[in-house]
């Protein structure tokens, strides 16, 4: 699909690891809809993944900068605001990370240096990233601003450990920030609360398989994918949706409101005990 949303925009996006990365799909949407940007990513992320293909085929510059630093913050916007030649209209936050998680601690036996490590990378970074762009007055007039949460925020899954609250704050930050970057720009900020997608930040969740059967049963749509995460991602950076800020918004094929389906249902009755 071209239908040239984005035409002559220009934007930041964070997160691209690889071809299966939320970021990856987004930039190469937006790259369709004729947005230009520049990619970023933590620098150890850019030595390990393969970021310069999507840069080459997006005709985009790649810029490193670890999103919990303030001082990468400032060189990315500042730069990209030369690179792109002018004010930035969309950013993409699409960064998580919990070390309790990679290193199998439960959420009730946390080592709390990584927890506020996870904080960091998965939550303030967003509010760095706000704060970043605020301090340079780096977004034009009606600008957007996305990140990316999972509905372990508001409901218990159980091994997404520290994971759920570093969501809730995420999600907290986009109302806050909405709220002040709305008054003074119009800049608009959300976060999209997106299905389980196989992405290596998704397969890093134990039991990930069976979270991702689990709502894909119950979503009357069935699960989203990364490339339908990123078309919707495309709508929030379009002019179509301009009054839409501070919201956390469901894309997950219903799963959010759902109770039981004739599926789930039918896979219990079978394999419950008499
Ligand atoms: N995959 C899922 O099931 C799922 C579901 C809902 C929400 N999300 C969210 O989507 C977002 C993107 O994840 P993904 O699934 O595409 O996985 P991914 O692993 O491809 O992306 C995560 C990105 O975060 C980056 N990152 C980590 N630390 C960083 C730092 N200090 N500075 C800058 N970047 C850093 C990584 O390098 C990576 O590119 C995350 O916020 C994730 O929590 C994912």
């Amino acid at each position: 699909m071209n239908n040239n949303l984005l035409k002559g925009k220009r934007g930041i996006i964070f997160g691209a690891l690889d071809d299966k990365s939320i970021a990856w799909k987004v930039a190469e949407h937006a790259h369709r809809e004729g947005a230009k940007f520049v990619l970023t990513n933590a620098p150890i992320a850019l030595r390990m993944g393969t970021i310069d293909k999507l840069a080459e085929a997006t005709n985009s510059k790649v810029i490193p900068a670890d999103a919990t630093n303030m001082d990468d913050l400032d060189h990315l916007f500042t730069e990209s605001m030369k690179v792109l030649d002018g004010k930035i209209d969309f950013v993409l936050h699409s960064i998580g990370m919990s070390v309790n998680v990679r290193k199998g601690n439960p959420y009730y036996n946390q080592n709390y240096d990584f927890t506020i490590k996870g904080l960091d990378v998965s939550a303030l970074s967003f509010h760095k990233v706000m704060q970043a762009a605020w301090n340079l007055d780096a977004m034009n007039e009606w600008g957007s601003i996305v990140g990316l949460s999972y509905i372990a925020a508001q409901r218990v899954f159980h091994t997404y450990n520290d994971m759920a609250d570093n969501k809730a704050v995420l999600e907290s930050i986009a109302r806050s920030f909405g709220y002040h970057y709305g008054v003074r720009r119009n800049v608009r900020v959300n976060t999209i609360s997106q299905s389980p997608t196989l992405t290596t930040a998704g397969s890093g969740v134990k039991g990930f398989d069976v979270f991702y059967r689990y709502s894909d049963d119950l979503a009357p749509l069935g699960n989203a994918d990364a490339e339908e995460c990123a078309a919707y991602t495309i709508t929030l950076f379009s002019d179509y949706t301009k009054k839409v800020t501070m919201q956390n918004l469901f894309h997950d094929g219903g799963f959010s409101f759902m109770g039981m389906s004739e599926e789930s249902m039918s896979n219990y009755l079978n394999s419950s005990k008499k």
